[in-house]
């Protein structure tokens, strides 16, 4: 039986009546909630609210030290950031599931190492090569590859910054990619990423990004992502 760590984001899941689990008191400040335990067949799943059970932290605000550390001390084998992202490529779709390989980070003023002593983290490949062909095997029509862009936030980006990160390399854009990563690293987890696209990025679609609309993607597309993980051979 494997344990699996999920940080949930802004795609709602519904995980009522499950167990919680985890000291949300860390050495370093508090979780945003315990972890959900869910039984998924032979996978043990705890899924954590990054954003808080009420939402009620925004991406520069999450304490990314504290939500990293409940799951190092659950003891888990595998670690899924899953996130709503835009896309700065157009060829992937409002919908699609996209496992990337790269990041490139464009935050700021977040705490991003564990600094109870100096830490190297070799990072140039930031995701677990074999957690991210096992997401890819579940199903065929998730798109294995392509790179993060973690922004700052709140806001959405400019269609510029957009453009930039187009040239930089990023296909997809999202706020709290980072430092969840490389903390994930620091502890030696094996961490990977599993996007869903809500939006085209600013200015990539002809129309201006609708927040409802988005909503309901993530509505839609949070319960594929566990059905997902839930069948997640390991
Ligand atoms: N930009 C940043 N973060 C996001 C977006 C976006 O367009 N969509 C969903 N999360």
């Amino acid at each position: 039986m494997a344990r699996i760590g999920v940080f949930i984001g802004s795609a709602p899941l519904d995980v009522s009546n499950l167990e919680s689990v985890g000291e949300v008191e860390t050495p370093w400040g508090n979780a945003a909630s315990p972890a959900l335990r869910h039984q998924a067949g032979s996978n043990e799943l705890f899924l954590l609210p990054r954003h808080g059970a009420q939402h009620e932290y925004a991406p520069h605000q999450i304490n990314y030290r504290a939500n990293i550390w409940l799951m190092h001390t659950l003891q888990v084998d595998y670690l899924v950031g899953t996130y709503t992202v835009g896309s700065v490529d157009p060829d992937l779709a409002v919908g699609q599931l996209v496992v990337p390989h790269q990041l490139i980070d464009y935050t700021w003023g977040r705490e991003s190492t564990y600094d109870d002593v100096l830490r190297h983290a070799e990072f140039a490949d930031p995701y677990d090569a074999d957690l991210m062909q096992k997401l890819c095997d579940v199903d065929a029509a998730v798109y294995n590859g392509g790179v993060y862009g973690a922004t700052q936030g709140p806001r959405l980006e400019t269609s510029a910054e957009i453009v930039r990160m187009a040239r930089d390399g990023c296909t997809l854009v999202g706020m709290t990619g980072m430092p969840e990563a490389a903390l994930a690293r620091e502890l030696a987890l094996r961490f990977a990423a599993l996007c869903l696209v809500v939006n085209p990025a600013a200015g990539v679609g002809d129309e201006q990004i609708d927040l409802d609309e988005m909503r309901k993607i993530a509505a839609v597309g949070g319960q594929q992502m566990l059905a997902l993980l839930e069948r997640l051979s390991v």
